[in-house]
């Protein structure tokens, strides 16, 4: 029995089995169409999937790559980021956001957070030095950060900006969606995420026609008309056939989104006496990518809701500077984010959570707390 089909969990945290027969239905006949078709490298549907997420994310140009490491690695490179060059970044995130600079040559210079888990934009400018090149902050758990602060201070010292949307897709701040602020905007499509591929996926946005060529350049190894190499690049081209699974994807999201949004509004109700509920001030449109809370003795909380069936998540427990690869970099001062890494979980909260599974979730949160 494979992992998924033994998880014994009541409460399993995310369930990738496509378990409504409708949309396995639809799947099955896009992925047919590919084959009948038979343009399966960069085929009809990749230029859809492409026009689509241009439009939602409020830009110009999408351009379909093989993950989300990939598209910020090509957004690093499109904009020549490279050696001798720093990237300010924040310390909590999937060690992606740093690989990605540390693979283009470049050094990240990693931020402290505030307690919304995302880079705190009052501590960036004190981290720019002459070799700044760019911002590069995380719309983590499906919020944004503060943006339009961040947006800001990258013009005013010449910087360019660009933004980890990877699990936010669809979240907005004011009416603008992420992806919609920096020179680029880079998305995950992995199979957690809510916009997913059955498969690894990403994309990069922009509104720039020359950094959108040269993203088409770097994913298929950095060619110009599919021929003559000019910086050499790895394969990251998106597949036909996750496109393809993805179009029919996004013509579900906004349900996903309203049902991962009336969870979280549920949990916020049941647990805002037991533990620090995640915020959604005026303004932010929040997916809820996960649905992290900041809770006071985390671990046995974590091992509490296991007894109970409940499955739990960290992300991420490593901060990305602790990470073995970055521990020769100079030591950071991060010690908020030292202090919320120990006591941030997500619990489950994805769309198929049934009201019963939330109301046990909560009870069982309670009961540990004693509230
Ligand atoms: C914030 C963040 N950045 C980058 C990535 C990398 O995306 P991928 O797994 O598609 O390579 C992820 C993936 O979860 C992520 O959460």
């Amino acid at each position: 029995m494979d992992n998924i089909l033994s998880n014994t969990y009541r409460v399993p945290f995310l369930d990738l089995r496509v378990r409504d027969t409708s949309l396995k239905n639809e799947l099955l006949q896009a992925v047919d169409r590919v084959l009948t078709h038979g343009r399966i490298l960069l085929g009809p549907e990749v230029e859809q999937f492409e026009t689509r997420i241009a439009e939602l994310s409020q830009r110009r140009y999408a351009v379909g790559v093989n993950s989300g490491t990939d598209a910020l690695y090509f957004a690093l490179r499109a904009l020549e980021i490279g050696a001798g060059d720093e990237v300010i970044t924040t310390s909590l995130s999937w060690i992606a956001t740093a690989n990605a600079i540390n693979l283009c040559g470049a050094r990240p210079v990693f931020v402290d957070i505030t307690e919304d888990l995302t880079i705190n934009a009052e501590l960036i400018e004190a981290a720019i030095t002459s070799r700044t090149k760019a911002i590069l902050p995380v719309h983590f758990t499906g919020r944004l950060c503060d943006i339009t602060r961040i947006a800001q201070i990258a013009d005013e010292h010449g910087l360019y900006l660009i933004e980890d949307a990877a699990p936010s897709f669809g979240a907005s701040y004011n009416g603008s969606k992420a992806g919609s602020f920096g020179h680029l905007g880079a998305f995950s499509m992995n199979p957690m995420k809510l916009l997913n591929a059955y498969g690894e996926a990403g994309a990069v946005v922009t509104d720039d026609e020359e950094l959108r060529d040269r993203l088409v350049s770097l994913r298929y190894a950095g060619t110009v008309n599919k021929e003559d190499c000019h910086f050499p690049s790895p394969n990251g081209r998106i597949d036909t056939i996750q496109a393809a699974m993805m179009l029919v994807g996004l013509g579900r999201l906004d349900d996903k989104v309203s049902r991962r949004r009336a969870n979280a509004k549920f949990y916020d109700e049941a647990l805002g006496e037991a533990v620090i509920c995640p915020k959604e001030p005026e303004g932010y449109f929040n997916v809820y990518y996960t649905y992290t809370i900041i809770a006071e003795r985390r671990d046995d909380l974590k091992q509490h809701l296991e007894a109970k069936g409940i499955e739990t998540k960290v992300q991420h427990p490593i901060l990305m500077p602790y990470h073995t690869a970055y521990r020769d970099l100079p030591k950071p001062n991060i010690p908020v984010a030292e202090d919320l890494v120990q006591r941030i979980l997500c619990i489950p909260a994805h769309e198929d959570l049934g009201t019963d599974e939330a109301e046990y979730v909560a009870a069982s949160i309670r009961e540990f707390y004693g509230v």
